[in-house]
């Protein structure tokens, strides 16, 4: 792929690394590249990060046509840069796309768009720890049209954020309402898909749970209300008996990244690991009895992330005395330890840009 370079006339003054938070800055250049039907996609551009115009009539702007993904650069304590499971990332939006009904980005000119942005702006991969290059691609209908139709053009666009923790709190515990009114997705729906809609649907929990004093909101399943899907920002596992439950890829659940590394993981070390339908009364009764040992969330952006307590129906279950457990240490360790470089990547999941 030919990608063309505009240069920016003045770079931007870096953040305090130390204060990045989650999606708060840019790096000074994005990748952009268009789509249209018959030619196939055109202009793969490397060029400074600004405003993209739209026609008011754009067909995402009305009927949400658009997929997204999340990945992200480390820097390595010997000054290299790597990239985890990238493949994954493109084969997803590949999945994403067609659910959508959208032109799909091969997974070579995907990782090439990836490599060659990450590769211009590789000042902007953070070194304090706990930091790294938070990469989001997504692609858009960009066809003026306002009937509700497939696209014949699309827009694909990587920007970089360099973040810290994506919870205020870090790693310390966070609250998480379990949500039994809306729901995020059904069987036949998006749910799978890397979509805004996905999210945009959401929000409504969040907000509730905000108000329960809660960081996230834990979906059930959309037909009956009773067995525990996803968080908000991640997939979620449940340390039971000394087994771990988490909802299994069936089409309402996105199938996580970090989520399939972890599982990998933890079957190497000899879990047993259930992904199977775990009831929200199951699991709360599992609290009360003190059988439920931890509960973490799975996500490029919450990393592992322990869960603290539960809120269900006006109920509050608190897990590890709202510490962080014991297997949600040593899994953060040992997966950030491959991230960054820092632990024998066994696995072969990282790729140096
Ligand atoms: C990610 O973990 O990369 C995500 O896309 C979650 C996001 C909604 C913050």
């Amino acid at each position: 792929m030919d990608i063309k370079f505009i240069k920016r006339e003045e770079l931007q003054e870096k953040p305090d690394q130390k204060k990045l938070g989650f999606g708060k800055y840019f790096a000074d250049y994005m990748f952009t590249m268009d789509y249209d039907e018959g030619i196939g996609w055109h202009d793969a551009t490397i060029r400074p990060y600004g405003p993209i115009e739209m026609n008011p009539a754009t067909v995402v702007l009305h009927y949400a046509q658009e997929t997204f993904e999340g990945l992200k650069a480390y820097r390595r304590a010997d000054g290299q840069i790597q990239l985890f499971r990238p493949e994954m990332n493109a084969r997803r939006m590949i999945n994403s796309n067609e659910r959508l009904c959208m032109a799909t980005i091969p997974e070579d000119m995907f990782i090439e768009a990836v490599n060659a942005l990450v590769k211009a702006e590789e000042d902007w991969v953070p070194s304090e720890p706990e930091t790294s290059l938070y990469i989001r691609p997504f692609a858009f209908a960009c066809e003026s049209s306002l009937g509700v139709h497939k696209s014949k053009a699309y827009k694909f666009v990587i920007i970089l954020s360099p973040v810290g923790a994506y919870y205020a709190e870090g790693l310390a515990p966070v609250k998480i309402m379990v949500e039994d009114e809306y729901v995020r997705a059904v069987q036949g729906g998006t749910g799978f898909t890397k979509c805004g809609g996905n999210y945009a649907g959401s929000i409504i929990g969040q907000v509730k749970a905000e108000k329960y004093g809660c960081s996230q909101v834990l979906w059930l399943d959309g037909r009956e209300r009773k067995y525990v899907e996803e968080v908000g920002a991640m997939n979620i596992m449940f340390k039971i008996d000394g087994e771990i439950y988490t909802a299994p890829i069936e089409g309402t659940v996105l199938p996580g990244v970090t989520r399939d590394s972890i599982i990998h993981i933890l079957r190497d070390w000899g879990y047993k690991v259930n992904e199977t339908h775990l009831s929200v009364d199951d699991l709360m009764q599992a609290g009360r009895d003190g059988r439920l040992e931890e509960v973490y969330g799975t996500g490029t952006a919450a990393v592992i992330s322990p869960v603290g307590a539960l809120v269900y129906k006006g109920e509050e279950i608190t897990i590890n005395n709202f510490q962080i457990g014991e297997l949600t240490q040593k899994l953060y360790d040992y997966l950030t330890g491959i991230q960054w470089g820092k632990v024998e990547d066994k696995y072969g999941w990282t790729r140096l840009v």
